[in-house]
């Protein structure tokens, strides 16, 4: 049965073609798209306490980055809503974001341009959402020159980005290291860039994460690359244009993968020999190179949270139409 949604504002609306409404799948389509300023996060993100960010804590707005500096490192509750693009300098800057923080543009044109965030040891609970985040490029593609992320996160814990554009970096869009754990992603760009997602830099084996209704847009690596994760859940992403690899399950990560399309990706599935691996559901789109076999017994996430898995064939509508800021977002 073939089917095309449409989505309109308000994100409560789905107009099927070809055939009537089947309430069941109206569940998850209103699900992914919460107007809700204090929604709070789905996926690994939910356990440990959740994350909510500063969900009850002071509400403010900001336009300068002295504001949006100024309330990131305060302490206690903020929901920080950003309006319209904001400059940082010097570029590259990663804002400091203490815990208890929700940060997310206001409408469709919130920016931290040139800049980034950072999240050091011990920061928990922070959701940064419906926010395009980069443009720091300086002419290296390796990102060996300046260690400038859009999110740099170092054992830091509880932690949901949502409905993001990362684009054209100097190192990694989001660099998730150390033992970061509790960490979700879920409908995000991460697009013309080299190394988009990365997420290790660790012996130790304990980050949980979550990924899904995410896009690689022309991207070279890390889409993501996951590495000693303990349990690594990708779904439903969207990729296009990888010219390096795509998921890759690398050390000793345990990996479920399901419904991801792949589409013109190199290498779309990696899996280092130490990893564990359980990929069901894919479609492989003008891809070539390795697609990685299964391999090991792997942890089920319907163990730890509920979530509602997409048809394969719909992921592409799907994430084109709903990943990255949208104006119905907390629009006020
Ligand atoms: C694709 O990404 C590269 C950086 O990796 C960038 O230089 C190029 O402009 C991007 N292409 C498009 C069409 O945006």
């Amino acid at each position: 049965m073939r089917r095309s949604f449409f989505f309109v504002a308000a994100g409560v609306t789905a107009l099927v073609t070809c055939s009537p409404v089947d309430p069941s799948e109206l569940a998850p389509l209103s699900r992914r798209a919460d107007t809700s300023c204090t929604a709070a996060a789905d996926g690994f993100a939910s356990l440990n306490g959740g994350t909510t960010g500063g969900a009850g804590g002071t509400v403010v707005t900001v336009s300068t980055q002295a504001d949006l500096e100024k309330y990131a490192k305060a302490s206690g509750k903020y929901i920080i809503k950003v309006k319209g693009k904001i400059t940082i300098s010097p570029k590259g800057t990663e804002i400091p974001i203490s815990s208890d923080k929700t940060i997310h543009g206001l409408g469709a044109t919130g920016e931290i341009f040139e800049g980034g965030f950072g999240l050091s040891s011990g920061v928990k609970n922070v959701i940064i959402r419906n926010l395009k985040i980069g443009n720091t490029y300086d002419g290296d593609p390796d990102g060996k020159t300046h260690d400038w992320d859009g999110i740099q996160a170092d054992t830091a814990n509880n932690i949901w980005v949502d409905h993001c554009i990362f684009e054209r970096g100097a190192d990694g869009l989001i660099d998730s290291r150390k033992d970061t754990n509790y960490l979700t992603v879920s409908n995000t760009i991460f697009r013309h860039h080299n190394k988009a997602f990365g997420i290790g830099w660790t012996d130790n084996v304990v980050a949980q994460i979550t990924l899904h209704h995410s896009w690689f847009q022309n991207t070279t690596q890390r889409n993501p690359s996951a590495d000693n994760i303990k349990y690594a859940h990708l779904y439903n992403n969207y990729l296009t244009d990888v010219t390096s690899y795509g998921h890759y399950a690398r050390g000793k990560t345990a990996m479920r993968m399901e419904n991801v399309y792949f589409k013109s990706t190199k290498n779309p599935v990696t899996r280092d020999d130490t990893a564990t691996l359980a990929a069901s559901g894919n479609t492989y789109s003008g891809t070539s190179g390795t697609i990685a076999g299964n391999s090991g017994t792997v942890f089920k996430a319907t163990d730890y949270y509920k979530y509602t898995l997409d048809a394969t064939a719909n992921v592409p509508s799907i994430v084109q139409a709903e990943a990255g800021p949208k104006a119905s977002i907390c629009p006020s």
